[in-house]
This record gives C-alpha cells, sequence and structure tokens, in this order.
C-alpha cells in the first residue's frame, strides 16, 4: 500500500489517530455504559492513552513506533492478565463505535474500520 492510502493517511494522519484515541478513553471515562471497562483499566489513564495512540498508528499504517517501542503487538497475550468477557467487548465496541464516527469524517472508512475492530476485539474475549 502507498503511504497516500493507508486508513493512517486517509484519517488525516497523527493529530486525528491521536484524537481518535483520546476521544475513545473519554467517552470510556464519561459513560456509564463503560464503566466496568473503566474499572478494570489501570489509573489514571495518560499512559494508555499514548500507547493505545501509538498502537492505532501502527494498525492504520502508520509509523511503527509502537513495534519499536515495545515489540511485536502480541495483543490477545498482553490482554490475558485482565478478565475480558463479551460483556466487556462489547462496551469497548460501543466506546469505539462513538469515537470513531465521531472522529472520522468518511462514514465508509470509519465502518470498514469498525468491522475490523470488531473482529479484534472478538479475538480479545478470554472468559465467557
Ligand atoms: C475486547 C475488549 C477489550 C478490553 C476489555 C480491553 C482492555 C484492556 C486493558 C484493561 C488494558 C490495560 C491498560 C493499561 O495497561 O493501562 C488494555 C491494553 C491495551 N489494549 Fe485493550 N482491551 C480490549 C480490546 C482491545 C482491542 C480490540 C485493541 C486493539 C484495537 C486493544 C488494544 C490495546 C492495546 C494496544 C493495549 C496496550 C498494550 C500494551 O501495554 O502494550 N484492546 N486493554
Amino acid at each position: 500500500m502507498g503511504e497516500q492510502t493507508t486508513p493512517y493517511h486517509l484519517i488525516g494522519g497523527e493529530d486525528k489517530v491521536r484524537a481518535l484515541a483520546n476521544c475513545f478513553y473519554d467517552i470510556m471515562e464519561q459513560d456509564p455504559y463503560a464503566s466496568e471497562l473503566l474499572a478494570i483499566h489501570p489509573q489514571p489513564l495518560d499512559r494508555i492513552r499514548e500507547v493505545f495512540f501509538l498502537y492505532l498508528s501502527l494498525w492504520l499504517g502508520g509509523p511503527d513506533t509502537y513495534q519499536q517501542q515495545f515489540g511485536h503487538p502480541r495483543l490477545r497475550a498482553r490482554h490475558l492478565p485482565f478478565t475480558v468477557t463479551p460483556e466487556l467487548k462489547a462496551q469497548w465496541m460501543y466506546c469505539m463505535r462513538k469515537a470513531m464516527l465521531t472522529t472520522v469524517d468518511d462514514m465508509t472508512l470509519a465502518n470498514r474500520l469498525l468491522e475490523a475492530l470488531n473482529t479484534l476485539a472478538d479475538h480479545m474475549i478470554n472468559t465467557q
């Protein structure tokens, strides 16, 4: 994929991806529907806001700073210390859907990314 056609670029680059990550955690912090999801997150969220921004940048085809700093994502393994139930996955997707639709102007792209994230999130479930 050429640099100009990555989702990272199409979304609007660093500023937009950072806005998406921050909006995701703002919703998690503020919306009562996500209170259980918020509760399993180590506080304060400053560190995870930055790490998730770096991960999203990598996932969207942007800079690979996440990989340079933390190595291969191994996302499922990194989530094993936490109890991830279908209910928590639903809360995660709720926050991400709201953040995506707030941040990304291109609805077709937003929906395509949400579909891919939904598959990824299903894969994080480690407790029924
Ligand atoms: C399915 C429901 C999910 C739950 C309940 C969940 C929960 C968590 C929690 C509690 C942490 C630890 C936060 C911290 O260390 O401060 C974490 C880290 C993280 N999550 Fe999730 N997560 C979910 C799905 C996802 C998905 C779908 C992605 C990717 C798109 C993702 C990406 C990450 C990343 C990149 C980290 C940081 C890993 C690291 O320390 O390098 N998570 N998640």
